[in-house]
């Protein structure tokens, strides 16, 4: 295997091209490139037409939409606006009386391997008896609710009841520390947090309960009124009087039936907070529906959904991976999809393939970094390789997160899809809702490394820092050019930042995705070479350098100042290597390795586990330029150890350098 930087020079050279077989073209949705072309012919004729084609088509509503998009405040878009519909009942309602009612909704197997499942008409039942016991607390349409719970069917149950009440939610990885939390409960004004006192991952108990209280201790959180607790262990923690309560408790004696608030389309549906390029966290703000339609619509388009398929997507509930393809697309289109609570090396590394196996899944969608580390998994223990396990359930394959790696890309399509699943390599993003551009498994021809070509009806484009077209071959900005129904509605409380973020005014009011990307000079297939601004993508996280800098320096005692970049790490795609100067002499040795640890452990606690730096170097202060601006270019060279080939001339110190490119 080879670094992301390699990969992207073979990607270069990438000349392996897979058409899918006949039978899947005559078996898809939309088969064939003609089929493609033609609903982007469509699309592009009318747009108005052509979605409100597809949202009449495939949702629900309560009340129809007569207009279909509203440009009137751009770059604030609203879709389907005088519209009405509930997105829990889009996702469970909408079903019953019809096969999909007793259909398996969700396989559940819990990290010790137990297996739990629920029919469409008990999930609603669930969803129905937890929306009433919301509203028996006094939360309504309108307020924000904090998840921050494992992956379970209770998490989904959680998403759906408040959707089901128009609460907007707003889930938080569990992965994330108590600072972490308290900071989108108060960001978001959450009146009430779902959790669990315990999550389990790799046959240990991790508390969350214990994490939430610290949060709400941290101050700041007085609109907290409730806090809603699934017990998910037998062990007890910790419960304030007056403020917790147990999910199960609440629950019991709730009716199994509650009539689903129609919302307008416009609703935000959740608040999902990401990473952005400078300190604070962004408050994505969805809608109800276009974000759902875009759910629904690419189960059906990238993952060509049939009535028998077993979905799994591997991503957790806190990503919007989890939410658009965990938590509403599947429901929407009526699959049965598996929910898997522990790690994919656990009990050890061919639990994936196990479980494809147990449950017969069809469609599997997973992250690169997964992927790359069950490759070295696999190729260090022969247990654990995929050929262990019968795959033969599978029919496609998909990727997520970050850019795959061809070697990766042609293990995953060889081992795992036995070299007969396309492998649809999905470009999207938290605010973009769904899949933007990505292959059609009945219709793309594939090539490795490359998400191919936009869906119908997006406007994906490579320009340059002007906004011009770029030509084929040439690399620039991804931008999307037309608004699309999925699309972010706003920053959370800031819509300034929302503007300036994401419609820059030098871009004539294209969508910049923070993104670069260069299309094949033959086919037109684009590449995503990575984020332009100061996001790093850590196994598929995204983590904004300024953040994890942020985090260092509020360790007051020990930190004068700090930069952090990423460099390319074989299994992780990115790695985060901070530079720090210290408020005591530079160390070295033992010391410089047991200041390293206290400040990973800090990060650990400011951010979460995922931000912690790989690489703490230490240095008497940090290269600038004479502005004073740190130059982080050089810092990415060093943490590559690349030779220092730039000007250095007006360095205070030069010799910084060489204590920069120390390793601890
Ligand atoms: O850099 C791109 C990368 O992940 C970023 C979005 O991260 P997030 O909002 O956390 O959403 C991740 C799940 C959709 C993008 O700006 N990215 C995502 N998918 C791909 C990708 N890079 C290359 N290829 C992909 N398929």
């Amino acid at each position: 295997m080879s670094a992301p930087s390699s990969a992207i020079q073979s990607t270069l050279i990438e000349n392996r091209v897979f058409e899918p077989s006949a039978a899947t073209v005559a078996a898809a949705r939309v088969g064939g490139m003609a089929a493609y072309e033609t609903l982007c012919a469509e699309a592009d004729k009318d747009p108005e037409g052509f979605w409100s084609r597809l949202a009449r088509e495939n949702l629900s509503w309560h009340k129809p939409f007569t207009k279909t998009l509203d440009e009137s405040n751009a770059p604030f878009y609203k879709w389907f606006d005088d519209g009405e519909l509930n997105a829990s009942y889009n996702c469970l309602d909408r079903h019953m009386g019809t096969p999909v009612e007793n259909k398996t909704a969700i396989i559940f197997e819990a990290d010790g391997g137990e297996v739990t499942q629920v029919t469409y008409k008990e999930l609603l039942g669930k969803v129905s008896q937890f929306a009433n016991a919301l509203k028996a607390k006094g939360v309504k349409k309108g307020d924000r609710v904090v998840i921050y719970m494992p992956m379970t069917i209770e998490g989904v149950v959680a998403m759906q009841a408040c959707a089901r009440i128009g609460a907007t939610h707003s889930v938080v990885f569990g992965g994330f520390s108590a600072k972490a939390l308290q900071e989108r409960i108060q960001d978001a004004g959450a009146v009430a947090v779902i959790t669990a006192n315990y999550q389990l991952r790799g046959g240990k108990e991790l508390p969350l309960k214990a994490i939430v209280d610290e949060g709400i201790a941290l101050g700041g959180c007085e609109c907290v009124k409730d806090v809603i607790v699934f017990q998910r262990t037998p062990t007890a923690c910790n419960m304030v009087a007056g403020r917790d309560s147990l999910m199960h408790e609440v629950m019991a004696g709730q009716s199994t039936d509650c009539p689903a608030e129609m919302v307008g389309a416009e609703h935000p549906l959740f608040v999902l907070y990401t990473s952005g390029s400078t300190g604070k966290p962004k408050g994505v703000q969805h809608s109800t529906g276009g974000y759902l339609l875009w759910a629904k619509l690419t189960m059906d388009w990238t993952f060509d959904l049939k009535p028998n398929d077993i979905f799994w997507c591997t991503a957790d509930i806190g990503w919007i991976t989890g939410h658009s393809y965990v938590a509403y697309g599947p429901l929407a289109a009526g699959a049965t999809q598996i929910v898997f609570e522990g790690v994919p090396t656990f009990p050890n590394a061919g639990r994936f393939w196990q479980m494809i196996e147990r449950h017969k899944c069809t469609i599997f969608y997973t992250a690169p970094t997964a992927i790359r580390s069950l490759i070295k998994a696999a190729e260090g223990d022969e247990k654990v390789h995929p050929a262990r396990s019968d795959l033969s359930s599978l029919r496609l394959l998909g990727s997520v997160g970050e850019p795959i790696n061809p070697e990766a890309w042609m293990w995953y399509y060889k081992h795992v899809g036995g070299e007969r699943c396309p492998i649809v390599d999905t470009f999207w993003q938290t605010e973009t809702g769904g899949h933007m551009i990505t292959p059609l498994p009945g219709a793309t021809p594939l090539v490795p490394g490359s998400c191919t070509l936009p869906l119908p009806g997006i406007a994906a484009a490579i320009v340059d820092e002007a906004g011009h077209d770029m030509p084929n071959g040439s690399g620039g900005i991804l931008v999307v050019k037309r608004p699309w129904p999925s699309m972010i509605r706003t920053i959370w409380g800031d819509p300034e930042r929302f503007k300036k973020s994401y419609f820059p005014e030098e871009l004539k009011g294209f969508y910049l995705a923070g993104d670069g990307a260069v299309r094949s000079a033959d086919r037109g297939y684009f590449r995503i070479t990575g984020r332009i601004d100061d996001v790093l993508n850590v196994s598929g996280h995204r983590m904004g350098t300024m953040e994890i800098e942020s985090a260092l320096v509020a360790k007051t005692d020990l930190v004068a100042e700090a930069a952090v970049v990423g460099r390319p790490d074989d299994l992780t795609g990115e790695a985060i290597v901070a530079f720090v100067v210290l408020k005591r002499p530079r160390p070295t040795g033992e010391e410089a390795k047991a200041i390293a640890k206290i400040l990973r452990d800090w990060v650990g606690k400011e951010i979460g586990p995922i931000a912690k730096p790989k690489d703490i170097r230490f240095g008497d202060n940090l290269p600038k330029t004479r502005s004073g601006k740190i130059m982080r270019r050089l810092l990415r060279g060093i943490a590559k150890g690349e030779a220092i080939t730039q000007d250095t001339s007006t360095l205070e110190n030069p010799a910084i350098l060489d204590q920069l490119s120390e390793n601890n």
